[in-house]
């Protein structure tokens, strides 16, 4: 009991350091986007078209699929976290506004994993800044909406300027204070909204996108998470994945079995491991990575002005693996060769974090490039105080 005691107390005194509100953000979007005809994917067998018509090097796909442009508007709901230091009572704090990648949500700046030692936000919140950390559009728990003509790029940075409008203007519900933010595309299309920005893992240069798209494997959410995206009524509690994975594996190990294949289990997981059915037995887990929309992967590399007129800062951290240094002497590393995105930064750095791939939260030196991170800002000027 007391040792029961003791872990509950130390877990209120690490997350004492921060105190959090969940938010709901009514945002209304505003973005010309393009508009795509695509038919309705109805199977696994679609996913596979798309990633080699998307990959062929003989034709630009996007622009094949592309029959015009349109003005999205309308209200949505973006889901958002809200962190300062306990007791704050700066006059003039700094807000970092933190948006994700693909395959990640919010969460991806909090992660709880071995008592949040891997939390940006800690790290950033110990330094004494304020973060909103959100739930893209049309991710997690923000609004969903067409995956193909509404969650598109410039609706997902729309979006994000009205957080940061809000923000800046004390109309972000639950918060009334004057920040500074953050985030490339949003610098880009909205001159000032952003006083300092700090990228991880980014690149301007799209020339290996279609070979990480091919890599992806794309699936169907619906067939690849049933639990989670598709129609069916399972539920979560009865569902009970060691049982699924030894049914299947021993109903197939007797089928093989009876023409006359020999297999052991290990054998049998293997062969269905990486297929659809292995994915629902895996799919259980909350934690594996939430879908992409079409939309967004169509305007991934597309419509961003190829230079920002930011003026406050630049960071761009990349982890060292991954082939950060191969740009074939274009530039000194992939993170270097972003520079002349930012002409007019007052402060341009390229940081090479060792050890650490594309996801740099989920790595053993996070926090080592967290304080690069907060270091930069700081000594840029954008300190809380
Ligand atoms: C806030 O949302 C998270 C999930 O994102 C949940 O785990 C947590 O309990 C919520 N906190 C409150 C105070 O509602
Ligand atoms: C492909 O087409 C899109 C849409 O027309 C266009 O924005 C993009 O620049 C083209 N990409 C290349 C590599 O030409
Ligand atoms: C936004 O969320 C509120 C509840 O917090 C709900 O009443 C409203 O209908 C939602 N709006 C949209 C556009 O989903
Ligand atoms: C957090 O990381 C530190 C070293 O960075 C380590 O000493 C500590 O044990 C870790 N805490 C947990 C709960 O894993
Ligand atoms: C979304 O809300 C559900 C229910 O409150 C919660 O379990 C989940 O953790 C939330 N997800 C995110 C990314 O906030
Ligand atoms: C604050 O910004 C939001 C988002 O752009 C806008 O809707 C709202 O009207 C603004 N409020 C004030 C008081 O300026
Ligand atoms: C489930 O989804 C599939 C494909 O979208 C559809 O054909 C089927 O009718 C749906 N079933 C139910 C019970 O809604
Ligand atoms: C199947 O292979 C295992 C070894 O992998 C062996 O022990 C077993 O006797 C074999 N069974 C048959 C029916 O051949
Ligand atoms: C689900 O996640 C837990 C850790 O939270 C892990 O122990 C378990 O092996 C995972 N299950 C599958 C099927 O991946
Ligand atoms: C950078 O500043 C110069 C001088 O004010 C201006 O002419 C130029 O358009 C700016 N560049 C960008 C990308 O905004
Ligand atoms: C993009 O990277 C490739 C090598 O990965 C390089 O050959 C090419 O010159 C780069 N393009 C630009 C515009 O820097
Ligand atoms: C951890 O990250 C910091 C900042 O990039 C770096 O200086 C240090 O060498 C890293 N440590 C390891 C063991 O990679």
């Amino acid at each position: 009991m007391p040792s029961i005691t003791l872990l509950a107390l130390l877990g209120t005194v690490a997350s004492a350091a921060k105190v959090c509100t969940n938010v709901t953000v009514p945002v209304y979007i505003n973005a010309r986007q393009a508009v795509f005809d695509v038919p309705t994917f109805e199977s696994n067998f679609d996913a596979v078209k798309f990633s080699l018509d998307f990959t062929n090097i003989g034709m630009n796909y996007t622009d094949v699929v592309t029959t015009g442009f349109q003005t999205v508007t309308g209200k949505y709901n973006i889901s958002a976290k809200y962190c300062k230091p306990q007791g704050d009572n700066k006059a003039n704090p700094v807000v970092q506004v933190l948006t994700h990648g693909i395959g990640f949500d919010k969460s991806y700046w909090d992660l709880s994993y071995n008592n949040y030692n891997y939390s940006y936000i800690d790290v950033a919140v110990a330094a004494g800044y304020h973060t909103v950390s959100i739930d893209r559009f049309g991710i997690g728990n923000s609004s969903h909406a067409d995956p193909l003509n509404i969650v598109q790029a410039p609706a997902e940075v729309s979006a994000l300027h009205e957080i940061t409008s809000m923000l800046r203007n004390g109309t972000f519900p639950q918060v009334h204070q004057k920040f500074g933010k953050v985030s490339y595309l949003l610098t880009a299309l909205y001159p000032g909204s952003s006083d300092g920005v700090a990228l991880t893992g980014f690149s301007m240069n799209g020339t290996w996108l279609g070979q990480t798209l091919a890599d992806w494997n794309l699936h169907l959410a619906r067939l690849n998470q049933p639990l989670r995206f598709g129609n069916q009524s399972v539920s979560r509690t009865k569902t009970n994945t060691a049982w699924l994975s030894q049914n299947v594996i021993s109903i197939l190990q007797s089928a093989l079995s009876a023409v006359g294949i020999n297999f052991s289990s290990s054998d049998i997981w293997q062969e269905i491991a990486t297929t659809e059915v292995g994915d629902i037995i895996n799919g259980w887990n909350a934690t594996v990575a939430p879908p992409v929309t079409l939309g967004e992967i169509f305007t991934l590399a597309n419509g961003a002005p190829a230079t920002s007129p930011h003026t406050g800062p630049a960071l761009v951290l990349t982890g060292r693996q991954g082939d950060c240094l191969a740009t074939g002497g274009a530039a000194a590393s992939i993170p270097a060769g972003v520079a002349k995105a930012f002409p007019n930064a007052s402060k341009f750095e390229a940081y090479i974090h060792p050890n650490t791939g594309h996801g740099i939260n989920f790595h053993y030196n996070a926090t080592g490039a967290y304080n690069v991170i907060q270091n930069f800002f700081a000594s840029n000027g954008l300190q809380s105080s």
